[in-house]
């Protein structure tokens, strides 16, 4: 695991949007496992900068996003299409028809979640995830738990979660209980991941999910027996 500590949020999505900009140069049809939460809004301006500079080609990109909120359909100014449409869909040039958000408005979860890994499969799997951590240690929204689960699949969130993302809502009663998520499996067969997270608050559960046992209560410590992974932690 390679642990690289920044001053500022701005570094922090500098590096982030360099090592995305360098996988995507690469490889022009990558497939890109992406994040929401507050987190990566940096890494997704400067990644449009690079696009506005001529530097950078979405036009044979895939994405799949990790996650979505149950209950919200894309026009829900916070569900997770929602986000990814304003913050980075609709400022480059990646073909709408390629950009993957799980539904969170399908009849029956399970099946939406199984047809999400296989559309995964399809794909070829993930060249580089990009992940957020949150303050449980969850990743996506796999919460803590007393088992790993390795399938996209339905969830309750922790009261924490629900907590934690009344920011984005009118108000915690707003913020829905239930949501959909990559699994373990998808995750942890990426082949390249970057984790980022910002801010003294996070630096507890970066060290708990990072140095710490390897433990489904703390879901992110799974990343430990990833190969490829880089987290970048900007101290402001
Ligand atoms: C949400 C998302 C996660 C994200 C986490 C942290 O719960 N489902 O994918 O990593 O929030 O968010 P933030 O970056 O705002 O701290």
């Amino acid at each position: 695991m390679n642990f690289i500590t920044v001053k500022t949020y701005e570094e922090l999505s500098e590096k982030t949007a360099k090592l995305i900009a360098a996988q995507i140069t690469g490889k022009p049809d990558s497939v890109l496992g992406l994040a929401t939460g507050s987190s990566p809004v940096g890494t997704y301006d400067k990644l449009t900068e690079y696009f506005n500079n001529g530097e950078l080609d979405f036009s044979t990109v895939t994405s799949v996003n990790l996650d979505e909120y149950a209950g919200l359909d894309g026009s829900h100014n916070q569900s997770y299409r929602y986000f990814m449409n304003k913050n980075l869909f609709d400022r480059v040039n990646i073909k709408k028809e390629n950009t993957y958000v799980p539904s969170g408005c399908a009849d029956d979860l399970v099946e939406e979640g199984k047809a999400y890994d296989t559309l995964i499969k399809k794909l070829g799997g993930i060249d580089l995830q990009l992940l957020g951590i949150g303050l449980d240690g969850h990743i996506g929204f796999n919460e803590p738990d007393e088992f790993f689960t390795a399938e996209t699949h339905p969830v309750s969130l922790d009261p924490s979660t629900i907590k934690a993302n009344a920011r984005f809502f009118e108000s915690e009663a707003d913020v829905p209980t239930k949501a959909i998520t990559m699994g373990m499996m998808s995750i942890m067969q990426a082949r390249k991941i970057v984790l980022i997270a910002n801010g003294q608050a996070k630096k507890e559960i970066l060290e708990k999910a990072f140095y710490g046992p390897i433990t489904p209560l703390v879901p992110a410590s799974i990343l430990q027996l990833h190969a490829d992974v880089t987290v970048i932690f900007s101290e402001n």
